[in-house]
């Protein structure tokens, strides 16, 4: 049984059975029943007991109180959403592991489609030099094969730090499902940027991922799942004035 109901603690509210997106639950005298089924685990039921009747064995149930999204303004969400920048310059000040903490927090509860929870964040620490030289090797070669086609090509200075920069973090985010390891970046971009720090996604890093065997060993990823995001994180070196330009919004109303 993935969700146990204690019936002393059950009132009967019926408010688990209404919540529950694949009618796992029933009413049966009085009390809120399980019918594990289908159940994915989303902890809805957990999360929505007032009598906290509900309990989820082997999954770490704080009892820890929610927090609306409602309580941040949104006027100061939206300005910071929209004053976000890519980072391309760092400083080489390290990120403090409570800070990595949180990242790692935020991208863990976004969701995921059918709460798969497939989204695996590695951290290159100790190996990161490596990868990238993995990638400037990579790039290189492929400029020189490329570059008589392609002119732009050859004005592309690949450095050795062409693609984490300098930056002291580098989270490779991997997952059965790109929508699931988009999401999760985003969530861990809003974050970092909270905590004072400027992300890169590295689009560069995530080609050479497909191309290397070796780069795919060297960060363990597991069969069947792809790197989406390569995140490179750290203290920024540049400070923007004002919120860069976007394109007009493009939105149908049917
Ligand atoms: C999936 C993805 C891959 C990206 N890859 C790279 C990259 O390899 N190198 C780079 O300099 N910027 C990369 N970027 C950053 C984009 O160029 C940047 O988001 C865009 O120019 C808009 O700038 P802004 O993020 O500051 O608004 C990437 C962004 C995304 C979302």
């Amino acid at each position: 049984m993935s969700v146990l109901i204690d019936r002393e603690k059950c009132i009967g509210c019926g408010l688990c059975v209404k919540d529950c997106p694949n009618a796992c639950l029933t009413m049966n005298e009085g009390r809120a029943c399980v019918n594990d089924g289908a159940c994915i685990q989303c902890g809805h039921c957990y999360a929505v007991c007032p009598g906290n009747a509900v309990s989820m064995p082997g999954l770490n149930c704080t009892d820890e109180p929610v927090r609306a999204m409602s309580e941040l303004d949104s006027d100061t969400l939206l300005s910071a959403m929209r004053s976000r920048r890519t980072i391309r310059q760092f400083t080489d000040q390290p990120v403090e592991e409570e800070k990595l903490i949180k990242i790692l927090q935020a991208g863990r509860y976004c969701p995921t489609g059918g709460n798969s929870q497939t989204v695996e964040f590695t951290i290159l620490g100790s190996r990161q030099a490596e990868a990238e030289q993995i990638c400037v090797d990579l790039f290189r070669t492929g400029q020189k094969i490329a570059a008589p086609f392609a002119e732009f090509l050859q004005r592309i200075n690949i450095t050795d730090h062409f693609f984490f920069k300098g930056a002291p973090l580098v989270i490779v985010v991997s997952a059965r499902s790109a929508v699931d390891g988009a999401l999760a970046s985003s969530y861990m971009e809003i974050m970092a940027e909270s905590l004072g720090l400027g992300v890169l996604y590295s689009g560069f890093f995530r080609s050479c991922a497909s191309f290397s065997a070796k780069l795919r060993k060297l960060i363990h990823l597991a069969p069947g799942k792809q790197v989406v995001t390569c995140m490179v994180i750290g203290y920024p070196a540049v400070k923007y004035q004002r919120i860069a330009p976007r394109k007009e919004m493009q939105v149908k109303v049917l």
